[in-house]
C-alpha cells in the first residue's frame, strides 16, 4: 500500500491534497459543497481518471449533506444541480462520469425517503466507490507486477499512482506490487510536458517509497528506447472505447509508437471504471483542450513572446494495435480488441 492520502474524509468534510503545489508543498484543501470539489477538479488540485471520480462521488454526498434538512422539491434541485456542476468539471476520463451514475442510481433507489437518509446513503455509496477503486487498484498492481522481470527499467508517464486513484495507483500500482515482490525494479519518469505531472508527482511519489527513478524529458525517451536503456512501459488510461483504443495524457501516442518501433512492451493498466463500452473507437473520446497558458509559461514565468498562440489538449489517443496488453482488476487483456474488452464484463 501506498503512503499518500490523496483524499481524506474528515469531520464531514473532505480534504484533497492540493497537486498543484508538490512537490515544494504538501497542503490538503477542504471540500464543504459539490461546487467546490468541481473547482478542485477544474483547477487540477485533484486529478487523475480513479481520483476524479472518487472525489466527485463525495461532491454529491457533500451537497446532500449539506442540504439534508430542507424538503424534498430544495434538496432534489440542489442535488440535481450538484451533478450539473460536477459533470462539467473535465471531459475526459470516464471514471468521473461512471462515478456520478453510480451516485444517481443510489439516490434514485431511495425515491421518497427523507432527505437525511438520502443523504447518509450517498455518504456510504462514495466511500464504497472510494474502497472498491484501491481495491481494483492492489488487484491491477498483483497481476501487472507478473509482467515485470526482475531489475526491469520501466518507462512511465504523467502520473498514475496513488494521487491519481484512491491509493496503490494503477500504472504505479503495477510499479509498486513489482518491487513488494522483490523485483528490483527502476523507474524512468517521463516529465509530461505541459503540467508536469511526470516531473512533479510521480517522480515525488516513488522517492516516498524508495523507489529508484530517474527524471528525463519528454523528448529522451526515443533516444533511451534506440539504447536499450527501457525494458518495458507501463502507463494508466482517461477513457478506452469498446475497441481498446486508450486515451491517457498528451504523450502517451509517442510514447506507444516509439515502444513498437523498438520492440518494448507497451502495458496500459487501468480499472474496468475507465472502459467505456458506449464508445466505438477511440475517434470518439473527448479530448480536453486546456488554456494555451500551461504552453506558453509556468506559474509565475511566461517563456513564450507576447503574441505567440499555442494548442494544450491534454490528452491524445493511442490505437488498441500499438497496446500488448490491458491490466484490470479482471484479467489481464493481451492485444486487447472488442470481442476480449466485451468479455471482461461478461465474467463480472
Ligand atoms: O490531466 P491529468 O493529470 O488528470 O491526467 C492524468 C492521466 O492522464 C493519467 O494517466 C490517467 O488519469 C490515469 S490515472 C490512474
Amino acid at each position: 500500500m501506498s503512503k499518500v492520502e490523496t483524499m481524506r474524509w474528515r469531520d464531514g468534510r473532505l480534504e484533497l491534497i492540493d497537486q498543484r503545489l508538490l512537490p515544494e508543498r504538501f497542503e490538503y484543501v477542504v471540500c464543504d459543497c459539490a461546487e467546490r470539489v468541481a473547482e478542485a477538479i477544474r483547477s487540477m488540485i485533484v486529478r487523475g481518471a480513479p481520483a476524479i471520480g472518487c472525489a466527485a462521488a463525495y461532491g454529491i454526498a457533500l451537497e446532500a449533506l449539506r442540504t439534508s434538512g430542507e424538503d424534498h422539491p430544495v434538496f432534489d434541485a440542489t442535488l440535481e444541480h450538484a451533478f450539473e456542476v460536477l459533470a462539467r468539471s473535465r471531459p475526459t476520463a470516464v471514471n468521473l462520469f461512471w462515478a456520478l451514475e453510480r451516485m444517481r442510481h443510489a439516490w434514485k433507489r431511495m425515491a421518497g425517503q427523507p432527505p437525511g437518509l438520502i443523504a447518509a446513503t450517498l455518504l456510504e455509496e462514495a466511500h464504497d466507490i472510494f474502497a472498491e477503486d484501491l481495491r481494483s487498484n492492489l488487484a491491477i498492481g498483483e497481476r501487472g507486477a507478473a509482467l515485470v522481470p526482475p531489475g526491469a527499467r520501466i518507462l512511465t508517464h504523467c502520473n498514475a499512482g496513488a494521487l491519481a486513484t484512491a491509493g496503490h495507483g494503477t500504472a504505479l500500482g503495477v510499479i509498486r506490487s513489482a518491487q513488494a515482490q522483490g523485483k528490483n525494479v527502476s523507474v524512468i519518469a517521463a516529465e509530461t510536458r505541459p503540467f508536469l505531472q511526470g516531473a512533479r508527482l510521480t517522480a515525488w511519489e516513488m522517492v516516498q517509497e524508495d523507489i529508484p527513478v530517474t527524471l528525463v524529458t519528454d523528448n529522451m525517451v526515443g533516444y533511451l528506447m534506440s539504447r536499450g536503456e527501457i525494458d518495458l512501459v507501463v502507463v494508466g488510461a482517461d477513457r478506452v472505447a469498446a475497441n481498446g483504443d486508450v486515451a491517457n495524457k498528451i504523450g502517451t501516442y509517442t510514447i506507444a509508437v516509439l515502444a513498437e518501433r523498438h520492440g518494448i512492451p507497451f502495458y496500459v493498466a487501468c480499472p474496468l471504471s475507465t472502459i467505456d463500452r458506449s464508445l466505438e473507437s477511440g475517434s470518439a473520446i473527448p479530448i480536453e483542450e486546456r488554456s494555451p497558458e500551461e504552453v506558453l509559461g509556468f506559474r509565475a514565468t511566461r517563456w513564450a513572446a507576447e503574441g505567440v498562440r499555442a494548442r494544450n489538449p491534454a490528452f491524445d489517443v493511442t490505437p488498441a494495435a500499438l497496446v500488448t496488453a490491458l491490466i484490470t482488476e479482471k484479467d489481464t487483456v493481451t492485444r486487447p480488441e472488442r470481442e476480449k474488452i466485451e468479455r471482461l464484463f461478461e465474467r463480472r
